[in-house]
């Protein structure tokens, strides 16, 4: 009841004031990032009416009242066409790139890590992981090459998983067995990059990590053979004095 009212007095205000309200509209229309489809549309109205309209695709004015129709005829025939054309690349074209780039397609490129799972020994498998972190959006594409042919058997790959705070994770694994002098690659493709981006696998990665385990073993000896002197330098000292009483 109240807002009813309201309402009436609202109609009443702008007829008193004599409302005419004449406005025109410009919509860049775009079905894909690439903008090979972009369409300008200017809409001319009258009291929320629409009068005539340009569509960049029409190339001219089209009349929806019988003033439009006159109005757009004398429309057609100005310059004004080729202004607004222009403005299809100008105005249309150069927003919806800066649109895209900046906002829809903003994307942050994954962090790669590939590193040896399961290390090769005795002729048994090897497994390798490539692992792309904190990448936004979470479309992307994680793959392996083997002497530059795609691998399609035991390749084990997880899903986007979400961090949480809009970057995502992915992880796949490769299940092989070394022969020497392959090359094996880990390739991500992802919306950050301008192409696939190529990892490969450097195997020397692995000697390092033998060398790692080797120097720590030696060290361990050494450690064994330094307690085990003290340890019979300590007894046989400690057994002189027994044999020696005072
Ligand atoms: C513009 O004109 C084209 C060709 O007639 C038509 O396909 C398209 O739907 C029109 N666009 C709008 C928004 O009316």
């Amino acid at each position: 009841m109240f807002l009813s009212l309201q309402l009436l007095l609202l109609l009443t205000l702008t007829v008193r004031t004599g409302g005419y309200y004449q406005y025109t509209t410009n919509e860049c229309l775009a079905s894909s990032p690439d903008l090979t489809d972009v369409e300008y549309i200017v809409t001319y109205h009258f009291n929320k009416d629409p009068v005539m309209r340009f569509n960049s695709t029409v190339g001219e004015f089209v009349g929806f009242t019988e003033f439009g129709v006159k109005q757009a005829k004398y429309f057609n025939g100005l310059p004004y066409l080729q202004q607004l054309q222009g403005e299809l690349e100008s105005y249309c074209k150069h927003n919806l790139e800066n649109d895209f780039s900046v906002v829809l397609e903003k994307a942050v490129a994954p962090r790669i890590k590939l590193r040896a799972e399961k290390q090769p020994s005795g002729g048994h498998t090897a497994m390798l992981m490539c692992s792309a972190y904190d990448f936004y959006p979470p479309a992307i594409d994680v793959y392996w090459l083997r002497d530059g042919k795609k691998v399609t058997t035991d390749v084990i790959s997880t899903e986007e998983l979400s961090d949480g705070d809009w970057y995502y994770q992915v992880h796949s694994h490769l299940e092989y067995t070394p022969r020497s002098g392959e090359k094996i690659s880990c390739v991500v493709e992802h919306a950050s990059f301008s192409g696939p981006m190529t990892y490969d696998w450097d195997p020397s990665l692995l000697e390092s990590e033998r060398s790692k385990i080797a120097i720590g073993a030696s060290g361990l000896v050494l450690g064994i053979i330094l307690s085990a002197a003290g340890f019979i330098y300590y007894k046989k000292k400690s057994s002189g004095r027994i044999l020696v009483p005072s």
